[in-house]
């Protein structure tokens, strides 16, 4: 049995704890130091140890679930969640206006401007006030239930409301507050706005990424939605995700007289006093001039918000006005999107060119009569591949609509097809390489949907191009100073036609080229010498082996131990590294039984190239501190660089993971290090900062 000290003792945490979350997160107004907070949580987490059975699923320690998921259960939304129909101008407004005027009509009509925020649509379902489901949109009726995502993230409340500081202390002297707070939930109640990923915190992962050879995501929006899908609920505890709600669906109020909204600012206030986040700035307009002047205002706010917004949301106040306005089946009637000007813009399509990259993937490219947008000219976008210019019927010599969102290429997003003459032409994706005249066939993306065609020929000219890029990138073999304008340039030249002949090149040859001086050309043959001694990895990884990125490559390397080991493994070989599948072992093994792929091998090898892998092998290595152990790495190191301090810890038998969990052994903090940190902390994994890594790196004989 459990005392009942005990139990208030863990009740008491869990309040105080989320109240702190609150502070911290939701109202970035923290009442206690780290210190403090960690001995609370550190308390809990001692309690729930020695007494499993009082862990609740509103406990802060809930947060991060246990095992990845094979896949997500679907959810069916109890209320469906509706999108909302675009305006590009001040007249669409008004006529949006004029419409709600129809059907209501009311001189006094009350409306708000909100911010659209550029995030992934969420909806929480509370049942008696606890967190019991997560989902996506999806298609509105289902989305995916992402629980145990939604749980980490730290300004989601697990438990509604979360009473502030002032108001438990008050809980001591008077229960009455507590009986007014409980009036404020109903039985059921789904809460909705948008999971984003803050702008710093992108930039922030995406230069982790870098560092890791790992693809960078296109934008905040992505990342925030790639974070949402991952399956193992332990990375998406390392994603900087936060959140904006502004609205409800399904209210089931029955048995606990609530006090429910009844206006758009009623409903904000009502979120604020459960513990949610809401929009930055939220403007409430009595008149077509107050909409239009608060919709100009958030367009020169809008950039100092955490988040991207793309848009205004202009909404009726009244939800008893919204009842009589209705919805279509895609949106309301009540509420309209405006998207800004400065993030569209409006062209002529001159061309389609098709684009060939390294793998030989065939990308269409709008050619567009130049435009500015957001502040630079666009003279073209992407338009992503051929079953996108299908669908959205695009045609040579259309006016189309651009649009720029955050750090992203720009992309066609549809026809002004009020604007087509008759006179334009339908694009015919070509079924030969645009750059070689080569057949070309289908394939798919692993991960991705829909159809790439790709050039069969190994000797496309776009290939080669894309191959020596690939080889010098920083993920690769890191050859700095070989960028895209250099390898055109050999390449025209004459002097390069495989990555084997960059190693053939000298000083006198590079001067020869235009805009090269004898510095930065002693400076390219330097680094492209140095590159010779890189980890085999990164050789493995720069061939450029369908499938193969530089995950793939340290574990083909970890296994195989030389590219002699590599080459003449069986494909069943190959596909017994638990890490790699039978599509990627297929690509591998085909790879190198191409006799032109091992005659490069061979003029590698000839060049001086390291075939060795430095990375461990059980077997191999006397054992260090760093054996078999997991590290994770955070912040800024001032004496070593991240992928430097990555590969000696492989080196000596470690392994280095992107995020902490309770399998992580060691985490090296930096300067200012990011969530990892308190994730480490609060499961009391051992901090190493700079100085004590460095010591440990020298103990190990890596310094
Ligand atoms: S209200 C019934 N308000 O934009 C639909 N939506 O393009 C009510 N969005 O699906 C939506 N910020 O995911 C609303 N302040 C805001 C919003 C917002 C972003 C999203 C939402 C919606 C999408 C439509």
């Amino acid at each position: 049995m459990i005392s009942d000290e005990v139990k208030n003792r863990h009740r008491r945490l869990v309040d105080e704890i989320s109240r702190h979350d609150k502070a911290y997160y939701v109202d970035a107004k923290p009442i206690i130091s780290d210190r403090e907070y960690d001995a609370l949580y550190d308390e809990l987490v001692e309690l729930e140890k020695k007494y499993p059975e009082l862990v609740t699923p509103d406990s802060p320690t809930q947060r991060v679930g246990g095992i990845p998921l094979k896949e997500f259960k679907p959810y069916k939304h109890d209320v469906p969640m509706l999108s909302l129909d675009n305006t590009y101008s001040p007249g669409e407004v008004m006529e949006f206006i004029q419409r709600v005027r129809r059907i209501i009509k009311d001189d006094e009509i009350e409306w708000v401007v909100e911010p659209k925020i550029d995030g992934v649509a969420v909806s929480l379902r509370y049942e008696n006030g606890i967190l019991k489901v997560g989902a996506t949109r999806g298609d509105g009726e289902t989305g995916d239930d992402i629980t145990e995502n939604i749980k980490t993230i730290k300004s989601v409340p697990l438990r509604i409301p979360v009473l502030s500081d002032d108001e438990s202390q008050k809980e001591e002297i008077q229960s009455q507050v507590v009986k007014e707070k409980k009036n404020l939930v109903p039985e059921v109640v789904e809460i909705r706005g948008e999971v984003y990923m803050p702008i710093d915190g992108f930039e922030k992962l995406n230069k982790e990424q870098e560092e890791l050879g790992e693809e960078k995501f296109a934008n905040p929006r992505n990342a925030a939605a790639g974070s949402l899908k991952q399956l193992d609920p332990r990375i998406v505890a390392q994603r900087p995700l936060d959140t904006v709600f502004y609205g409800t669906g399904i209210i089931i109020n029955e048995l606990s007289r609530a006090d429910i909204p009844q206006s758009q600012i009623e409903l904000i206030e009502w979120l604020k006093k459960l513990g949610f986040k809401t929009p930055d700035k939220i403007w409430v307009c009595k008149s077509e001039q107050e909409l239009l002047d608060a919709i100009t205002e958030l367009d020169k706010i809008r950039h100092s918000f955490r988040y991207e917004t793309d848009g205004a949301v202009i909404k009726l106040n009244s939800f008893a006005l919204r009842q009589q306005c209705g919805s279509t089946a895609k949106a309301p009637r009540w509420a309209i999107a405006y998207k800004y000007e400065s993030q569209r813009a409006m062209t002529v399509l001159k061309d389609i060119t098709v684009q060939v990259g390294r793998t030989g993937a065939l990308t269409p490219v709008a050619e567009l009569e130049p435009v500015e947008l957001a502040g630079s000219v666009i003279r073209r976008a992407t338009l992503h591949n051929e079953e996108e210019i299908r669908r959205k019927d695009i045609r040579i010599g259309d006016t189309v609509i651009i649009e720029k969102a955050g750090e992203v290429i720009p992309a066609v997003v549809g026809v002004v097809f009020e604007k087509r003459t008759g006179k334009e032409n339908q694009f015919t994706f070509p079924r030969t390489c645009p750059e070689c005249g080569s057949a070309v066939s289908k394939s798919s993306i692993i991960g991705e949907e829909g159809i790439i065609w790709r050039c069969v020929n190994e000797d496309c000219p776009a290939k080669i191009r894309g191959r020596i890029e690939h080889w010098c990138s920083r993920g690769a073999m890191d050859i700095e100073g070989v960028g895209e304008i250099l390898v055109a340039q050999l390449i025209k030249a004459g002097m390069v036609k495989d990555v084997s002949d960059l190693y053939k090149l000298t000083v006198s040859d590079l001067e020869r080229l235009e805009r090269m001086g004898e510095k930065s050309a002693s400076n390219v043959i330097k680094a492209i010498e140095e590159s010779k001694n890189r980890d085999l990895w990164r050789l493995i990884h720069g061939l450029g082996i369908l499938h193969v990125g530089a995950g793939v490559a340290k574990e083909l390397s970890k296994h195989f131990q030389t590219l002699d080991d590599l080459m003449n493994a069986t494909k069943e070989q190959i596909n017994a590294i638990p890490e790699i599948g039978d599509v990627i072992a297929e690509s591998i093994f085909q790879w190198f039984s191409n006799p032109k792929n091992k005659q490069l091998v061979e003029r590698l090898r000839k060049a001086g190239l390291n075939f060795k892998s430095s990375l461990y092998k059980s077997e191999l290595i006397s054992k260090t501190e760093f054996t078999g152990k997991t590290f994770v790495l955070t912040g800024e190191l001032d004496s070593i660089k991240r992928d430097e301090a990555q590969s000696k810890i492989e080196t000596l038998g470690g392994k280095v993971s992107s995020s902490v969990s309770k399998k992580t052994n060691f985490v090296i903090a930096g300067k200012s290090p990011g969530s990892k940190y308190d994730k480490a902390k609060q499961l009391g994994i051992k901090i190493l900062n700079e100085e004590e890594f460095l010591k440990m790196l020298k103990d190990a004989g890596a310094m």
